[in-house]
C-alpha cells in the first residue's frame, strides 16, 4: 500500500492507502474523496479529475504524455505549472506519501 495524501481547498486533508498499479483518481473514488469527479472514467477525455501535485513532489512523476498536456489546457479551474490529471498518475510504491491538492471546481 502507498499512502497518497488530499487536500481540500479548505486545507483538509484526507490519507488513503493506494493500491499500486491503480490511478491517482481511482484511489481517490474508492476512498470517496470528494472533489475528483472523473466523467470519463479515466481516458484522459475529460478533465474533471485535475489535481495539484505537491511542487516538490512533481519530478516523482514522468512528464504528461500529449494527450494529458492538451486536455489540461481545458481545465475548469486555473491550469498551474503543478497540474496534473489524476486519472494519468499510476500509483507505485515511489509515490509513497504523494500530496495533491484539490482545486476549486472540476466543471
Ligand atoms: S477522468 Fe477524465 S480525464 Fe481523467
Amino acid at each position: 500500500m502507498v499512502k497518497i495524501t488530499y487536500v481540500h481547498t479548505d486545507g483538509t486533508r484526507e490519507t488513503v492507502d493506494a493500491v499500486a498499479g491503480n490511478s491517482v483518481m481511482q484511489t481517490a473514488l474508492a476512498n470517496g474523496i470528494e472533489g475528483i469527479v472523473a466523467e470519463c472514467g479515466g481516458s484522459c477525455m475529460c478533465a474533471t479529475c485535475h489535481v495539484y501535485v505537491e511542487p516538490a513532489q512533481l519530478a516523482l512523476l514522468p512528464p504528461p504524455h500529449p494527450a494529458e498536456d492538451e486536455m489540461l489546457d481545458t481545465t475548469a479551474a486555473e491550469r498551474l505549472p503543478n497540474s496534473r490529471l489524476s486519472c494519468q498518475i499510476t500509483v507505485t510504491p515511489e509515490l509513497e506519501g504523494l500530496v495533491v491538492y484539490l482545486p476549486p471546481r472540476q466543471i
